[in-house]
């Protein structure tokens, strides 16, 4: 019996988070401030964030401890299981083993609430009644409203309007937890105000909500910011995955070859990818390749430059150096709402500078076959966003079946696909579009950048 699902138990839950800036060769390139040029201080964070995660934000402390209040809410779920895709292999007639690591089984139904429930627990200590987030599809609204749930916090979110018109379902799931939800704009702030001034029936845009949601939390002093992805404090916490992964792979008796992660701002990437990466920077794990998978429609890495750009759209935030398509990006309406962002992970975007990771970005027609593949194999339907990395991991695993190599492949499924069934009710009905961003717009968009002589 070749054994399917290997399964930690609950003491086996990681105890520490794994920090990857202890182990960079050089330090990242810090936050500047878009009016002064300089470096930015924790002080000029704290009206956004609580102290906790600004100092997690710079630390470089290999292992930052894990607060047993935010264990026990992981016990709910975590450790999650790492899955060996037997039917996937059988169907693909390859002799490469491939595992998959399984965050849907989360109550918000993906590896966001690794990071949310840390975030609303270190708010909660610092005295934070309340949280301001914005969601595009609403995986990480629905996150964060489970952790505000869990750690008795409010919680505001501010939806990306075609969203909350289109997929009433994330939105009602929020409000089910409790989260006050409004369509972005609103009339609930001055840049909503001002958005819906210049156009009543405005779609809204993730650039727009952030900044709905940054100013809803400076203008209130019981209020602070949550952001899922991109920052370090983020992708730190996701380290649980990566961490887990490994030693069921040990349980497997197996090593990996090649890992592989869908890309939006880096969070399951590199929660997943981190804790195997340490092993490659030190020289342990020399070979292991490690591949970001990215849309064609919003291919940061595969065509952004590696700059200094605003995190949004309205150029509130600090400036970050990463790969980056201009902040002025507007995305095409692909069905990964979740991979639909201008730049990359700091960090994510100095590995792949240092080439210790590979990107590739893929079609949208593309990914939703590899996803029907794996639904109708593996039974799972996977979100969007995982799919894309689905779609690579059967490309490699074909390519083994080619040469005759037994390479192991493992990769993160982030998320379910429960409330995306109108996406894969279109690509089924032959009716979905592929999207290529061309090269020319990405040229236009980085004239645009801020100048920063650092
Ligand atoms: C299921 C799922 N996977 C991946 C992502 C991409 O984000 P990140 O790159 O931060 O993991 C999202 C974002 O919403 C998501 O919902």
């Amino acid at each position: 019996m070749t054994q399917r699902k290997f399964t930690l138990d609950e003491k086996d839950l990681p105890t520490h988070w794994y920090n990857i800036q202890a182990d960079l060769r050089e330090p990242l390139p810090p936050p500047i401030h878009p009016a002064t040029g300089q470096p930015i201080g924790p002080q000029d964070l704290a009206p956004l964030f609580p102290m906790a995660l600004i100092e997690q934000e710079v630390s470089r402390e290999r292992w930052i401890a894990i607060p047993e209040p935010v264990r026990e809410a992981y016990r709910l779920w975590r450790p999650t299981p790492l899955i060996r895709a037997l039917a996937l292999e059988k169907a693909l007639g390859t002799p490469a083993r491939i595992y998959y690591k399984w965050e849907g089984v989360s109550p918000a139904g993906s590896h966001k609430p690794n990071t949310a429930t840390a975030q609303a627990y270190y708010n909660k200590q610092e005295g934070v009644r309340r949280l301001a987030t914005e969601t595009g599809a609403g995986q990480w609204g629905s996150a964060l409203a489970l952790a505000a749930r869990m750690f008795d916090l409010e919680c505001k979110v501010y939806m990306v309007r075609v969203s909350y018109d289109q997929k009433p379902y994330r939105r009602i799931l929020m409000e089910t937890w409790g989260a006050s939800v409004v369509p972005s704009p609103s009339p609930d702030t001055n840049a909503g105000r001002a958005a819906l001034k210049a156009d009543p029936n405005s779609p809204g845009s993730l650039g727009l909500a952030i900044s709905e949601a940054v100013e809803d939390a400076a203008s209130r002093d019981d209020t602070k910011y949550s952001l899922g992805s991109v920052l370090n404090h983020v992708l730190l916490h996701q380290t649980v995955i990566g961490q887990e992964a490994k030693k069921q792979l040990e349980l497997a008796g197996d090593r990996a070859d090649i890992l592989v992660g869908c890309i939006g701002g880096g969070s399951n990437f590199s929660g997943f990818t981190f804790p195997f990466i340490a092993d490659k920077l030190t020289g342990k794990a020399k070979e292991l390749r490690v591949i970001a998978v990215e849309p064609m429609a919003a291919p940061s890495l595969t065509k952004g430059t590696y700059v200094y750009d605003f995190g949004d759209t309205a150029m509130t935030t600090p400036l970050l150096k990463m790969h980056t398509l201009g902040h002025g990006f507007i995305p095409a309406p692909i069905h990964a709402g979740g991979l639909r962002y201008h730049g990359m992970a700091p960090s994510v975007s100095a590995l792949f500078e240092a080439k210790a990771i590979e990107a590739v970005a893929v079609h949208q027609n593309a990914t939703f076959e590899a996803a029907v593949t794996f639904a109708r194999t593996e039974g799972f339907v996977p979100a969007p966003e995982s799919a894309h990395a689905i779609r690579v991991v059967i490309d490699e695993a074909l390519r083994c079946r080619e040469s005759g190599q037994a390479r192991t492949i493992a990769f993160n499924l982030s998320g379910h696909g429960l409330f995306d069934l109108g996406a894969y009710e279109r690509y089924l009905a032959g009716k979905l579009e592929d999207q290529e961003y061309p090269a020319e717009k990405v040229r236009q968009a980085l004239a645009d950048l801020p100048k920063v002589a650092v």
